[in-house]
């Protein structure tokens, strides 16, 4: 399933994220804002479960999220505002770590540092801003689905059409949630219109 989100105030912010005048501060403030809106979206179904707190007139039983049953792992390094995101709505949710990296010749991408909780049977969502030519995300896709999770759920910003198509025929059961699908890739596979390396401008490494 893909799900691109139709709301203009995504769209607004997507059009910030493009202008080169958004410095990395405000570059990942609104990446985190956009995996909100993302995480609204993809957890809109999600069953709730009673939980017993304590409240100010005494121990009470509400309806939540079963946070454990979650994990949110991000491939480094521009999934990390993306992972901050999601931690910030759900605070008791575990995190994992893959680090990739795209070879700027063969644009193959590269997994290099794997640092995963248990994923039995629990959900994953994850987060990577960019889907270029969606190779990146099939790869941690595979690796996960190794560790045998119930479901597998991505958080992407902007993606290709192709980069997209590649990630859904690879993986028909996991569903994308995607802020933004642009024209095309360009020779260099990188998106086009996009908004550059979503890495670099988080970080200053332009
Ligand atoms: C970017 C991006 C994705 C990947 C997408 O990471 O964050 O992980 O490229 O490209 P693909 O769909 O063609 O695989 P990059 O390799 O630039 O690393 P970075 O996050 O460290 O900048």
């Amino acid at each position: 399933m893909i799900y691109e989100l139709t709301n203009p105030l995504t769209k607004t912010l997507i059009t910030h994220l493009r202008d080169s005048k958004s410095d990395a501060i405000r570059f990942r403030h609104l990446i985190r804002e956009l995996t909100k809106q993302l995480a609204y979206e993809a957890l809109n179904k999600f069953e709730l479960k009673s939980k017993c707190i304590k409240t100010w007139k005494g121990d009470d039983t509400f309806d939540s999220i079963e946070e454990e049953n979650i994990i949110v792992v991000t491939i480094l390094r521009a999934g990390m505002p993306m992972l901050e995101s999601v931690i910030e709505l759900l605070p008791n949710i575990a995190a994992g770590f893959l680090a990739m990296q795209r070879d700027e010749k063969t644009h193959k991408s590269l997994l290099y540092y794997d640092r995963l909780p248990d994923c039995e049977g629990k959900i994953i969502l994850l987060v990577d801003p960019m889907v270029a030519t969606g190779g990146s995300m099939c790869d941690a896709i595979e690796h996960i689905q190794r560790r045998n999770p119930r479901k597998i759920i991505t958080l992407n910003i902007i993606g290709s059409p192709e980069g997209v198509k590649n990630v859904q025929d690879f993986a028909p059961d996991v569903d994308i949630f995607i802020s933004q699908i642009d024209d095309k890739l360009n020779d260099d596979k990188f998106i086009i219109p996009g908004l550059g390396d979503a890495g670099d401008r988080s970080y200053n490494t332009l």
